[in-house]
């Protein structure tokens, strides 16, 4: 050491600086690898991973302690240490993902750190997996050796594939069950291997363990003497994966414009992928203005270069207008722009995914509107075959167009995984509902442009004395909104002013035959009419739409395609019994006997409006004066000029 003027003492000190120095530095500079883990608790997942960490002694003595005297106490494996104890026992620390449980574990050997997604493996929680997996890069699969593959280690290895991790460990656990049958795992990888060499993995390795005895995990096992590869941690030390992110274009979502004062103003993100240095040439991707890197500021002062990961604020050369959800990308290499594209998406909501019905779609910083506008297929987990399908339930996994109320810059999911997935939002609960992975965007897209008119709506609507609107009656069949709505037609015809009653009969005879009543089938029958209603709107029109129209998405998108004010939602409350005892078709008394399917109110449902700007109680007034309220609020909105 290179301390001549220290005392023997100061020395013994720095050296131990030096060494945690030094070893610091190895933990920094030793590869990172991040490994998914799938499979149930009944596969010893848990039990895995508490051995993995229990082995390379990452466990703390008090944890260890307790879990002695638990694995005693509730003594499920005898004398011995319970692992799944532990990992059951750590779930409280669990770090929360957008909205799900995926919790991460680190541990490290001398070669590799290691960052184990862990994440609940009963079926129906494929979307957690979906969650955890991005950017791992080894999946291990764990299927039990006494029960062999199952259809959960189908649908793990296809969606494995599916989010672009290539290299996967089958770890066939409870070996020690089987009395280590080499023809017992000869099968198993045998039924593996039929489907998953189909999947272009890069690696596939198939290893016989014990996570309860240990036998394979750290080292090779003597009861395993026909097995004659690595131990699993071994595999995973050495693993080669390439991680070429930094060597893929530049790309950072704008998180913030950060302005502290007049003079400084710079765009705050995290760096998808891709290096950067000042001078470097960049584009605005959505608004395709360009500029060069000023500065790369960060909390400990300018970068000279920065990467995958870093989180920066980049100040440009020139004053270009760039917002939050923008995303800057390498002038040389930009990604895609569309408000249109393909993608596959696995579906993770109780709530089934409706074609037409309006999503929020998160992508990087980025916030819009989406429908699903068409699912091609979606993919049946057992065999791979692709079917035909009008909705998609809890994770499903399909195929699909979606459309967009404003472009995204995006990269196909294949070549990265940040910019090329998205998260589906419910608009109403907030909840995620869909994990997506962007394939390519639609050209038809760019080419349809909007014809500019030199008339208006509201040059239009001044024509006829009124204020295009749309009324939108909903409520029960049967509920009086035909009535309703006829009369106050006919009262603004007597006063001149022009009108058109959109009613869910009638349409249905014609735009609409194609249409039955399944919850589909209503989305989609909504969607139209709404867009239709639009163009009355645009006509200057006062237009009456009268549908059941039982959902509120639907009844919020249609308020949301025209502009604020336009809208007036009229909730016809009629009680179930009164619609029933009016039965004005007969239709009640069918569906009583069971002739009508999916009957509102009946087997099908009805989301009453919360904040309807009317809301009629026709038990209380007839229609003739529930039409004069509604005269009277047009009067009142300025409607009627
Ligand atoms: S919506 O739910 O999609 O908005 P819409 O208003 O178009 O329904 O059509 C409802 C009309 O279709 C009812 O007034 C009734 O006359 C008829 N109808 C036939 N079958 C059903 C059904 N299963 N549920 C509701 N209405 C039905």
């Amino acid at each position: 050491m290179d301390t001549p003027n220290t005392s023997s003492n100061d020395e013994a000190l720095e050296l131990t600086g030096e060494a945690f120095e030094e070893y610091l530095q190895r933990q920094e500079n030793k590869s990172l690898l991040r490994i998914l883990t799938c499979g149930s608790v009944d596969d010893g997942k848990s039990t895995l991973i508490g051995r993995l960490l229990y082995d390379t002694k990452l466990i703390f003595e008090d944890q260890l302690a307790a879990l002695e005297r638990d694995s005693k106490r509730h003594g499920t494996v005898g004398e011995d240490i319970d692992f799944a104890l532990l990992v059951d026992g750590l779930e409280a620390e669990r770090e929360q993902g957008i909205t799900i449980d995926v919790a991460y574990r680190f541990f490290t050997t001398d070669r590799r750190k290691f960052i184990v997604a862990d994440t609940p493996g009963h079926e129906q929680y494929t979307r957690n997996m979906a969650t955890g997996a991005s950017n791992s890069d080894v999946a291990v699969l764990l299927v039990d050796a006494r029960n062999g593959i199952a259809t959960q280690t189908r649908r793990h290895a296809f969606i494995v594939s599916l989010l672009g991790i290539r290299h996967v460990v089958l770890a066939v656990n409870k070996i020690d069950l089987v009395n280590f049958d080499e023809a017992v795992f000869k099968k198993i990888c045998k039924d593996f291997r039929a489907f998953a060499d189909s999947f272009d993995f890069d690696s596939i390795v198939e290893i016989p363990i014990s996570a309860r005895f240990g036998d394979n995990v750290m080292t090779r096992s003597e009861r395993t003497p026909w097995y004659t590869g690595s131990a699993l941690l071994d595999h995973l030390e050495s693993v080669e994966v390439e991680n070429d992110l930094a060597a893929s274009p530049f790309r950072m979502f704008v998180q913030w414009v950060n302005r502290p004062n007049l003079d400084f103003r710079g765009f705050s993100g995290t760096i998808a992928s891709g290096r950067i240095r000042p001078g470097d040439e960049v584009v605005a991707a959505l608004s395709g203005r360009k500029s060069r890197v000023k500065r790369l500021v960060t909390m400990d002062g300018d970068l000279i270069e920065a990467g995958p990961g870093d989180a920066i604020t980049v100040e440009l050369e020139d004053e270009i207008d760039i917002s939050r959800g923008e995303m800057l990308a390498g002038a040389d290499a930009r990604p895609d722009v569309s408000d249109q594209f393909a993608a596959h998406l696995i579906w993770m909501s109780d709530a089934p995914l409706y074609p037409g019905r309006p999503y929020l779609i998160k992508q990087g910083t980025r916030t819009v509107t989406a429908t699903i506008t068409d699912i091609k297929h979606k993919i049946d987990v057992n065999n791979f075959d692709h079917l035909a399908a009008k909705t998609l339930d809890l994770n499903e996994i399909a195929f699909a167009n979606l459309s967009l109320s404003e472009p995204i810059a995006f990269d196909p999911y294949e070549v990265n995984r940040d910019t090329g997935s998205f998260v589906l939002i419910d608009r109403l609960t907030n909840a995620t509902v869909a994990a997506g992975l962007v394939w390519f965007g639609l050209r038809r897209a760019t080419n349809i442009h909007w014809q500019a008119l030199d008339l208006d709506k509201s040059a239009r609507g001044i024509h006829k004395g009124q204020k295009p609107t749309i009324l939108w009656f909903t409520g029960l069949s049967g509920s009086g909104k035909s009535t309703i709505a006829n009369m106050v037609e006919k009262r603004l015809h007597a006063m001149g002013r022009h009108t058109y009653v959109l009613d869910g009969d009638n349409v249905r005879h014609g735009l609409n035959r194609d249409l039955g009543f399944t919850d589909a089938d209503r989305v989609e029958n909504i969607r139209r009419v709404a867009e239709v209603a639009k163009l009355f709107v645009d006509a200057g029109e006062i237009v009456l739409v009268s549908f059941i129209s039982p959902f509120r998405s639907e009844r919020r998108m249609a308020r949301d395609i025209v502009e604020e004010g336009e809208f007036i939602e009229v909730y016809v409350d009629t009680p179930i019994e009164v619609c029933r005892e009016r039965d004005p078709k007969g239709l009640y008394k069918k569906a009583d006997e069971g002739k009508i399917k999916n009957f509102t109110g009946i087997d099908s449902p009805y989301e009453p409006p919360e904040t309807a700007e009317l809301h009629l109680d026709t038990t209380k007034a007839d229609p003739a004066e529930l039409a004069e309220v509604i005269i009277a609020e047009l009067k009142a909105r300025g409607v009627l000029l």
